[in-house]
């Protein structure tokens, strides 16, 4: 049976290039050399996979507009599990983006049982992060979007109980909450280019929500009007659901083209003029125009106890609004990639680039690339053994958490501002 991945129940990342043979997703190194400057969770190797990176890349470097959206289900407090997400969602909005934030607060109420107080608490700490990252753009919380669930409902259209079967895996005990958190994040991911209007969309997700965003690809190309295809030597917009008028103006706006039942052909014309022009003509006829939304794939830093970082696991994660003495201690109790004695690890080093402390360092304590190189080569070579090297990681994590709810902090009025707005 075709493996599925399950948002709600999957722990993925042992074997993650597999899992983007199987689900076609693309590595980032192509698509990223458009981009005028790299950004370090590229270069590191911590986002990975694409799906359609290329148009947000050449909308950064044309300066074009785009959007850029995620969504946190506030069902526990922020961790630094959560700051590769948020970091990409603020890189690209400091690089032209329109920037969105859904707190998920449907989700997390259906699925994981939270009350809507916790929920809207912990959707707060959630925006605080962003803001003190430097986030701007819109915020809205699930449940009092009412767009959004006009488009949710809107969306449901197009989708049947055998796609939620194959993608999904769900059954016939699964109860209906889950497929409306479900139609939710498809309008989620949709929401930004019915705010805003079509263009490119961005959404940096953990390799956990790749089935959403299938599924939404789906569903954006289901909800369009036309399909535009590049055929030998011509283009072929075909109606799916124009009204007839719609199908007229696409003929009347290309001279020379040539109208059949059903599709218009285009002659002499690039792919990319032809379908903005009929994007246009689906707007003005009432269509959504949207662009099949793009997608990264991050690795996801582990957990200070090896697997994921988890707040069901509590020494697995580091907290933003946790004590220095329980983060030291967390540090220093950390799995290292060392050897089962020191006179092994002067021998032959340390395993750093799986080693939990190594990745804390890598993924967001150390901005300098050749401080971590050299933190690197002093654990493969022996020349540190892992107490050492959990004391210096401890120092820069607490000066770290110490300075980010500093900036938390400053940014509170940002949070309590937008409480005001109906979205
Ligand atoms: N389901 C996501 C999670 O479990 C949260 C989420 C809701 C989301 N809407 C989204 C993520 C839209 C990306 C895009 O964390
Ligand atoms: Fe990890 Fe540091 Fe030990 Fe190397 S020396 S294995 S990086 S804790």
């Amino acid at each position: 049976m075709a493996e599925t991945i399950n948002p709600w129940t999957s722990t993925p990342g042992e074997d993650i290039e597999r899992l983007f043979e199987e689900f076609g997703i693309e590595p980032i190194g192509p698509p990223s050399r458009d981009l005028p400057e790299l950004p370090y969770f590229i270069s590191r190797g911590i986002v990975v996979g694409q799906r359609d990176y290329g148009r947000i890349a050449s909308a950064i470097r044309d300066k074009t507009p785009f959007h850029v959206l995620t969504g946190f289900m506030p069902s526990g407090h922020p961790h630094l599990g959560h700051l590769m997400v948020m970091k990409e969602v603020v890189w690209h909005v400091q690089n032209g983006g329109s920037g969105y934030i859904a707190i998920a607060d449907r989700e997390a109420h259906a699925v994981r049982g939270i009350s809507w107080e916790d929920c809207a608490s912990y959707g707060k700490e959630y925006l605080r992060c962003l803001y003190a990252l430097g986030f701007s753009g819109k915020t809205y919380s699930q449940s009092r979007n009412r767009r959004l669930h006009d488009l949710a409902f809107e969306a449901s259209t197009k989708v049947n109980w055998s796609e939620m079967v194959a993608i999904y895996g769900f059954s016939a005990e699964t109860d209906l909450a889950h497929q409306i958190a479900v139609i939710t994040q498809v309008a989620d991911i949709l929401y930004p280019q019915i705010d805003s209007g079509p263009a490119p969309t961005l959404v940096p997700v953990g390799i956990d929500q790749d089935p959403h965003l299938r599924l939404t690809r789906g569903i954006a190309h289901k909800l369009r009007m036309f399909t535009v295809e590049e055929r030998d030597g011509y283009v072929s917009v075909r109606s799916k659901e124009a009204p007839p008028e719609a199908l007229s103006a696409v003929h009347r706006a290309f001279s020379g083209s040539r109208k059949y039942s059903g599709h218009v052909d285009i002659r002499g014309l690039p792919y990319g003029v032809v379908s903005e022009k009929v994007r246009e003509i689906e707007r003005s006829f009432g269509g959504f125009g949207f662009y099949s939304p793009s997608s990264t794939y991050h690795r996801f830093i582990p957990g200070l106890t090896g697997g994921k970082m988890s707040s069901s696991v509590p020494e697995s994660i580091i907290g933003f609004s946790e004590s220095d003495a329980a983060i030291k201690k967390k540090v220093m109790s950390a799995l290292t990639g060392g050897k089962p004695t020191l006179a092994e690890q002067k021998e032959s080093g340390g395993e750093a680039d799986t080693c939990p402390v190594f990745l804390l360092n890598l993924f967001h304590m150390v901005t300098d690339d050749a401080e971590l190189s050299d933190i690197r080569w002093r654990c493969v070579s022996g020349e540190i053994m892992c107490g050492q090297c959990k004391k210096e990681t401890a120092e820069r994590v607490l000066a770290f958490i110490r300075d980010f709810k500093e900036r938390m902090d400053e940014v509170e009025h940002l949070v309590e501002e937008r409480d005001g707005s109906d979205i």
